[in-house]
């Protein structure tokens, strides 16, 4: 009976969550969307990489580029994927580019039903809806697919929302094919030492309060790796790629905080939220600037 009750509890709790998080993609794709365009993720710089410092959109698409280096994801085309799953598609970019790059037939899913509805009318304009790219709203803990289904799981910058970790990394050895890959790109907290059971008081603090407001839990890469080893994933790799990504935010600050960036907030949000934003960004930064966060990698396969 108390089981019970905590079960009901938890799910109230989830759908809350995801409501609010809906919510509030509803309204941040919007804005992005204006201040980077389709691909609602950080961009990926590294020395070799001469890009003049606002071209944020080759840095996005570079990032997609370099996970799938790090994945080896092959380009064989008897071997490339066909059936892709995008966890947290935003408004689609992730899921166009890599249909079309492998010539593949994509799925998006999403919480909010407004990002659904853009990602759909911007396929649409690029021809890909034929390919069968398709988007859904839908809970990564609970999705609507068939188990097996894809060959390619890509999940960039949307974990950070879902509390369940456990429940999420089982739901994608589920709809992945045997000898599948994963790809998940996300924001860890440092791995604890074999002395430490938990992080600092302080540490948890900071996390708390640049978690809260955006809806956010933090796991480590070894908490990862674990439950990746629990479901007897192979090839699992992780890379710290925070210098990678740190460019990224220089630019993006300065993109939001230009003319442009503000009245896309304003039209979008209105003053208050873009207040709320800007207050935040400091907390943002100082977790990235004492290692507290970092921009992570992980990938793994599904055994055949
Ligand atoms: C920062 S956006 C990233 C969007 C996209 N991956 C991109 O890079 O363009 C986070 C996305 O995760 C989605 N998301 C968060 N929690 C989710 C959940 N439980 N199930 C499905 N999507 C979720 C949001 O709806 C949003 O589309």
């Amino acid at each position: 009976m108390e089981g019970e009750k905590m079960d009901t509890e938890g799910k109230v709790e989830t759908e809350k969550m995801n409501k609010a998080i809906a919510m509030a993609y509803d309204v941040q794709s919007k804005i992005l969307e204006d201040i980077t365009g389709d691909h609602l993720h950080t961009g990926f710089y590294d020395s070799s990489s001469v890009i003049p410092g606002s071209d944020v959109n080759s840095a996005q698409t570079r990032m997609i580029e370099a996970a799938l280096r790090f994945a080896s994801v092959s380009e064989d085309p008897s071997k490339k994927p066909r059936n892709i799953l995008d966890v947290g598609c935003g408004i689609g970019g992730s899921t166009r580019y890599l249909a079309s790059k492998y010539g593949a037939q994509a799925k998006g899913i999403t919480l909010s039903p407004v990002e659904a509805e853009r990602a759909r009318v911007l396929t649409a304009a690029q021809g890909l809806e034929s390919q069968q790219v398709s988007f859904e709203v839908a809970d990564a803990l609970n999705q609507p697919f068939a188990d097996g289904s894809f060959d390619l799981i890509w999940c960039i910058e949307c974990e950070n929302h879902i509390s369940d970790k456990t429940k999420f990394v089982h739901e994608l050895n589920r709809v992945a094919a045997p000898g599948a890959t994963i790809i998940l790109l996300t924001w860890c907290h440092r791995d604890l030492s074999p002395l430490e059971n938990d992080l600092h008081p302080d540490e948890k603090k900071l996390l708390t309060q640049t978690g809260s407001r955006s809806r956010v839990k933090w796991i480590s890469t070894a908490d990862y790796i674990n439950l990746f080893q629990s479901c007897s994933f192979q090839e699992i790799k992780y890379a710290d790629w925070s210098p990678h990504v740190a460019p990224y935010y220089a630019e993006l600050r300065k993109i939001t905080l230009s003319w442009k960036g503000i009245m896309s907030y304003v039209r979008h949000a209105g003053w208050r939220q873009m207040s709320i934003k800007f207050l935040m960004m400091p907390s943002v930064f100082d977790t990235f600037k004492n290692g507290l966060l970092k921009y992570c990698i992980l990938t793994c396969q599904k055994p055949q």
